[in-house]
């Protein structure tokens, strides 16, 4: 049952200290820098030339997230929409891993990518907290993110279980690509381990409340990020229009002069998104929306420069740059819930909307 809370998504999302703590355990080994992902052979990446992620939703968001920590990495990788990959998918050979990213393993949309994938002579993974699911069984490999079942139809605390594992993977098939772990593994991990503890620190003490309160009855919500700042403002913005069913959208924060500009007011709060990537370009950004009179809110750091130019501030704990965004994921998803408690959806199950897509 729901327990304390009013709704499943708020239970979720408070699981996400100990749903992450099941994700990382004994997978990692942060006293020598080892990434103990035991559920494969040291080595077994070695082959691999490139990467392709295929997902649909959240899950998509985490997967770009996983994509873009890989490029960071040095491993060739791309993240592309399941729905697309029968019309658009670029050529795999056998020294391509797809990666077929559902939380439910049963997502229509990506099984068919999985299936095409398997098809053309990939080697094919998927990345699912549903052991037994389809995709666990037409993968040649599971990795399972252990987050427990999730009820609400938002996904939350599977993104974020999602977005670990995969940094972890990723950091995997580069140390296996390359022979060695890449140089700051090992403060990656301490950090990581660190992370259960970090989320617990925002939900003890978010401002997301009264943010949500503050910006009520505004025209649009937009979210921008640079980064894995990207990703996250993506997943922002989706998490708010599926639950409020306000127009929210998300940016990469240099896009925002590229158009979107036009659509910033005074009616339209800016979600900034500081992962530490560039972020000083990020605040010029956010700045050019506050010109327009635009309240910006940062989600960073206290210390951040950002703090100070911005109208709100939502903090989060200053860590390593490749999880400083899933912080930030956890403020906004509970804006996006406490907004649309104050407009009083219902939150658990959207109109239109169902927790396991199995048409295409
Ligand atoms: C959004 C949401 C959806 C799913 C998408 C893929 O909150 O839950 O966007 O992420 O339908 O579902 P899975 O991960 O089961 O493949």
């Amino acid at each position: 049952g729901k327990g304390e809370y009013d709704h499943f998504m708020l239970k979720e999302i408070n699981e996400q200290p100990t749903s992450l703590a099941q994700a990382i355990e004994g997978r990692i080994d942060p006293a020598n820098g080892r990434i103990a992902l035991s559920d494969f052979e040291p080595g077994t990446f070695e082959g691999i030339d490139s990467v392709q992620f295929v997902a649909c939703g959240t899950s998509y968001h985490a997967a770009l997230y996983g994509s873009l920590t890989l490029n960071q990495a040095g491993v060739r990788s791309s993240a592309l929409l399941a729905n697309e990959y029968s019309v658009s998918a670029p050529p795999v050979d056998d020294e391509t891993l797809v990666i077929a990213v559902t939380q439910s393993g049963e997502t229509a949309d990506t099984l068919n990518a999985l299936r095409q994938a398997n098809a053309e002579g990939a080697q094919t993974l998927t990345v699912t907290n549903v052991v037994g699911s389809t995709a666990a069984r037409e993968a040649d490999d599971a990795l399972f993110i252990r987050a427990g079942p999730e009820i609400g139809v938002a996904a939350t605390k599977t993104f974020s279980s999602q977005a670990v594992m995969l940094t972890l993977l990723g950091q995997r098939i580069a140390s296996d690509q390359r022979g060695e772990p890449r140089a700051d593994t090992e403060s990656l991990l301490a950090e990581l381990a660190s992370m259960p503890g970090a989320i617990a620190d925002v939900l003890d003490d978010s401002d997301a409340a009264a943010i949500a309160r503050r910006y009520a009855d505004s025209q649009a919500y937009f979210f921008i990020g640079r980064g894995l700042g990207f990703p996250v403002a993506l997943e922002g913005a989706l998490k708010f229009k599926e639950i409020t069913y306000e127009h929210a959208e998300g940016f990469a924060s240099g896009e925002l002069k590229h158009g979107p500009l036009a659509l910033v007011t005074p009616e339209t709060p800016v979600f900034a998104i500081f992962t530490g990537e560039e972020d000083e370009k990020t605040l010029k950004n956010a700045e050019e929306a506050q010109t327009r009179g635009a309240p910006v809110i940062a989600v960073c750091p206290d210390d951040h420069p950002a703090v100070e130019a911005a109208d709100d501030h939502l903090e989060i704990a200053d860590t390593d740059q490749d999880l400083a965004g899933l912080l930030a994921n956890v403020q906004l998803q509970l804006v996006s819930y406490y907004a649309a408690d104050l407009l009083d959806r219902p939150i658990d199950k959207p109109r239109n909307l169902a927790k396991s897509v199995t048409v295409e």
